[in-house]
């Protein structure tokens, strides 16, 4: 059993729809990207799994129980938590409260935070050196690693980072392929959105997003044919 499935998902805004009765899994220990150009839909997507928009119909279930209605934070508190597009970091509180607040539905379980901050300063030591500076403050990069950090302060069986690559130096967007590969491997599942093909040779399972409606899915060493980045994503 897939921990996520999504079936006929269709999604809008306004009645009008976005996303064409899409389908797809995503197993679990996986890291799989979701490939597509400016506007294909990959936002529309994750949102809608992390509970931020109501599909107009399809399902999709996590760990085999349906995902119904019910707030993000519902979501989050289930195991589902997402680094959203654009950082969205809160700029006046500092990294170490912008941390706390991403482990807020764990509030009560002061262990399992201690061991998340614990564990994201080790994916990010700049953020450790930097606990107390005021995220606003921060460079795109290290704003970028507090955001991915932030989502992962959940605990969270899944993972959903929208484009963390944008804006970021080619190296810079390699460290945080480089620490999505360990987050995946430390047994968090991973489904990471992204326009750049550079984040393919970390992917176990590519889809590829066109207006709406998913063009292509593999797994393996496939997803890393040079015919693919050409035929789908004009690389
Ligand atoms: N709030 C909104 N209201 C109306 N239409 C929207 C809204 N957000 C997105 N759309 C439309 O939905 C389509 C898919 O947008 P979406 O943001 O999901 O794409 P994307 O693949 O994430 O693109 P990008 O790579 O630019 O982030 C686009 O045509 C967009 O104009
Ligand atoms: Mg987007």
């Amino acid at each position: 059993m897939a921990l996520l499935e999504v079936k006929d998902l269709v999604v809008g805004y306004d009645a009008f729809p976005v996303l064409h009765g899409i389908n797809f899994s995503v197993e679990e220990g996986e890291l799989c990207v979701l490939l597509g150009l400016n506007g294909a839909g990959k936002t529309t997507t994750v949102s809608t799994i992390a509970g931020m928009l109501k599909p107009q119909s399809g399902s999709m279930t996590f760990d085999g129980k349906e995902l119904k209605k019910g707030s993000p934070s519902a979501r989050v508190a289930g195991g589902i938590s997402l680094c959203p597009e654009g950082r969205r970091v809160f700029p006046r509180l500092s990294v170490r409260q912008n941390l706390r607040l991403g482990s807020w539905v764990r509030r009560k379980e002061s262990k399992t935070v201690r061991r998340q901050l614990e564990l994201v300063y080790d994916y990010f030591p700049r953020l450790a050196e930097r606990e107390g500076q005021l995220a606003g403050t921060l460079s795109g990069g290290e704003q970028q690693m507090l955001a991915v950090a932030r989502a992962m302060m959940s605990k969270p069986r899944l993972l959903l980072i929208d484009e963390a690559s944008l804006g970021l130096s080619p190296t810079l967007a390699r460290t945080v392929w480089e620490v999505t590969k360990r987050i995946k491997a430390d047994g968090t599942t991973v489904l990471m959105v992204e326009q750049n093909a550079g984040a393919l040779p970390y992917a176990d399972r590519a889809l590829i997003m066109e207006k709406g409606t998913l063009v292509y899915t593999g797994v393996g060493d496939e997803i890393r044919d040079v015919n693919l980045r050409e035929a789908y994503l004009g690389v």
